[in-house]
């Protein structure tokens, strides 16, 4: 059973899945690997529509494994991975207030999602807001992140 890390962009996912095991499996990174290109060009070129169908294959192989597996934030959006996440026993959704989230996105250079550049703050809140719901629905555990540290969550998941 792969042990799912689930949230919204900027909740820490790779870094914490990294620490509970360095041969984690990084979701967008696969997805990335597979399309020969970044997730943002991707985005640009195919759409969103796209990716979430290319999303969906590669969380139904990630399901298959034994792994740490870092997700990416949208995956809960459509109710056929939903379905799926609830196949898995162990997903943990590591929550956050928005305000906190929006600020490590805007202050990461090194990863420029596609989902930040081409919405506003308010719409972003909203996308925040409406997914609430689903990780919820999917989750196994659900982990306050907001106040707590890296090496504080790993130990707690630990
Ligand atoms: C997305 C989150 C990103 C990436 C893509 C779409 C989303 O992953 O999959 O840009 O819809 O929230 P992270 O949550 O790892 O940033």
């Amino acid at each position: 059973m792969a042990k799912v890390l689930l949230g919204f962009m900027g909740s820490g996912k790779s870094t914490i899945a990294r620490g509970l095991d360095p041969d984690y499996l990084d979701m967008d990174a696969l997805i990335e690997k597979h399309l020969g290109m970044s997730i943002a060009d991707f985005f640009a070129t195919k759409g969103e529509e796209a990716f979430r169908q290319i999303e969906s294959e590669i969380l139904a192989d990630l399901l298959q494994t034994d792994q740490v597996v870092s997700t990416g934030g949208g995956v809960v959006i459509s109710q056929q991975n939903r379905d799926l996440l609830k196949t898995n026993t162990d997903n943990i959704y590591l929550k956050a207030d928005f305000e906190t989230l929006y600020q490590r996105i805007a202050a990461d250079r090194d990863n420029q999602r596609p989902l930040f550049l081409n919405n506003s703050k308010e719409e972003l809140a909203a996308i925040f807001q409406e997914r609430q719901a689903w990780y919820e629905e999917v989750a196994s555990l659900i982990l306050d992140v907001t106040k707590l540290s890296p090496e504080e969550i790993i130990e707690e998941l630990r």
